[in-house]
């Protein structure tokens, strides 16, 4: 969270948090749908890391030969020509025991010592000693706590990988060997999942930066959650240079493993809103005129928007300031769009509305958007973008471990980046129901199946290999090459 604001962004950061941690929170998936239950026997082909089978390496070669053999037969593949084996490489070096254990490892320990936006100074130091450890240069400070690391050539294309750092101010409720240690304070949302996938495809990039056809730009950044860390990201320059960016989100509907995504509005714009309404003359009344703008906000939605454009406008908090002060009245809420032009609009009307019904009660009203700190706009899936983690999907995991999944209410601050460059959002399932990693994020009961990670941390590293290779100008004519089906 923010620090150094005054006590009445204090109040309403209370409200925001009230907020994310309650059913109209930001960031999650709400509604209790499995999606991709069919998918169960791909699942077992998605995984490269399992328990299972991680003891054996001659195994592992033949389980992801076997992936890739069904990945060559699989309907959109990759663009243009790419040398054969890149699959059974990456998946074997991420279905190798050690990594599958050392991922584990980093998780386990983020997941231990959770820290809410801004305060994620020992998750950044982890981040940057796994990247010392590896040899992959980074910048930091970058957005306080944020580092900025690269690898590959050094010159365009460069392409960039999204992993958020941040916590929860919730309790661990799951009772389990590596239950946070940090009182009131959880990773409740996958973020330590999201970091030590994103360490893991930076290994193996390092491994293969000599076939990396331009530059990946991996962004670990601060305060997802709330406090907009990635606008203060993209303003320390983390997209430079950049012409193309893709994330990852852990999700409790997919079995494990499995991908899901969409094209065009993924998950909605979310804004809060606060404002104080006093009494401009000495009759008027700050009580009834809140309770006219209220019913007022009701046609915002109701009246005004298109039915077909998803809409909410939401008075959540009514508060009249303490009986020692009768002449204001505070109110506040949420609203999400899932259009650029409808969520500002809302925003907007919003405005209008709460000023002008308190003028007609001889009233005054200051409304506040915190658009410093939760102020989100919708995350809009680029249509190549979206193709492209579709069709890497299918190249490295097999066509029936991709699911498209429909629009969710929750929102995301990785739309900062999808304003600016074209971008891919995508989930990865972790939902086992043996394991009982079946909570939606946010839930003090969130747990994740750990045999995502290192699917995980191929998928990210394929995406990016494959996104210069098909975006580069020249071709390395020193490898073999295979003609794919697109
Ligand atoms: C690994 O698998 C091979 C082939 O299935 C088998 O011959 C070998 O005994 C296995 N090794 C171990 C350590 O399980
Ligand atoms: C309540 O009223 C007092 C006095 O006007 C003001 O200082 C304070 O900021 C108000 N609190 C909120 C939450 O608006
Ligand atoms: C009560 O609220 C009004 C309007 O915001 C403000 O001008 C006044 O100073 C407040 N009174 C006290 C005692 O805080
Ligand atoms: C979204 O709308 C705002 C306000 O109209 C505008 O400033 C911004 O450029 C828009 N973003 C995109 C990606 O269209
Ligand atoms: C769930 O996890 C258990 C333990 O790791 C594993 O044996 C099982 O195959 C997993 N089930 C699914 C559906 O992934």
């Amino acid at each position: 969270m923010a620090h150094g604001h005054h006590e009445l962004a204090v109040i309403v950061l209370l409200l925001v948090e009230l907020l994310l941690v309650s059913a109209a929170s930001c960031t999650f998936l709400e509604e209790d749908v499995i999606l991709g239950t069919a998918a169960e026997a791909a699942t077992a082909a998605a995984r490269l890391g399992s328990k299972q089978g991680a003891a054996n390496a001659s195994t592992r070669r033949g389980d992801t030969t076997c992936i890739a053999a069904a990945a060559a037969s699989a309907s959109g593949g990759g663009r243009g020509r790419y040398y054969v084996g890149w699959k059974e490489e990456i998946a074997g070096m991420a279905g190798r025991p050690e990594m599958a254990a050392w991922l584990r490892v980093v998780r386990r320990r983020i997941h231990e010592r959770p820290e809410l936006a801004y305060e994620e100074v020992e998750t950044s130091r982890l981040v940057r000693e796994e990247l010392d450890a590896m040899g992959v240069g980074f910048r930091h400070p970058v957005a306080r706590t944020g580092v900025v690391a690269t690898v590959g050539t050094g010159r365009p294309p460069v392409v960039a990988l999204r992993a958020d750092m941040d916590a929860l101010p919730i309790q661990e409720a799951v009772e389990w060997e590596h239950k946070s240690k940090n009182p009131g304070k959880m990773h409740a949302c996958g973020h330590d999942a999201h970091v030590a996938m994103l360490l893991g495809a930076a290994k193996i990039l390092k491994a293969r930066e000599h076939l990396l056809k331009g530059t990946v730009r991996l962004l670990f950044q601060p305060a997802e959650e709330s406090g907009a860390g990635a606008k203060r990201m993209i303003e320390g320059g983390a997209l430079e240079d950049v012409e193309a960016i893709f994330a990852v989100h852990v999700s409790h509907q997919h079995p494990t493993s499995v991908i899901g995504s969409r094209t065009g509005p993924l998950l909605a714009g979310c804004g809060f809103f606060k404002a104080i309404i006093h009494g401009a003359r000495s009759a008027a009344d700050p009580v009834l005129a809140a309770a006219s703008t209220i019913i007022s906000l009701q046609s915002i939605v109701s009246r005004e928007a298109d039915p077909l454009d998803s809409q909410v406008v939401s008075v959540a908090m009514v508060n009249d300031n303490g009986s020692d002060n009768e002449s204001e009245f505070v109110m506040g809420g949420t609203f999400r769009a899932f259009s650029n032009a409808s969520f500002y609009q809302v925003r907007q009307r919003i405005e209008e509305v709460i000023t002008a019904q308190a003028r007609v009660h001889g009233c005054e009203a200051a409304v506040d958007f915190f658009e410093d700190q939760s102020f989100y706009p919708p995350t809009v899936n680029d249509p190549r973008m979206y193709a492209h983690v579709k069709a890497v999907a299918g190249e490295l995991l097999g066509v029936g471990a991709y699911r498209d999944v429909p629009p969710m209410m929750g929102a995301e601050d990785f739309s900062f980046y999808s304003q600016v460059v074209p971008a891919g959002f995508y989930y990865i399932g972790v939902r086992n129901e043996t394991l009982g990693s079946v909570h939606t994020g946010h839930s003090p009961y969130f747990m994740i199946d750990e045999d995502v990670l290192p699917t995980g941390a191929a998928f990210h590293a394929a995406i990016a290999e494959r996104y210069l290779a098909g975006h580069s100008d020249h071709d390395d004519r020193d490898v073999e090459f295979e003609q794919e089906s697109s």
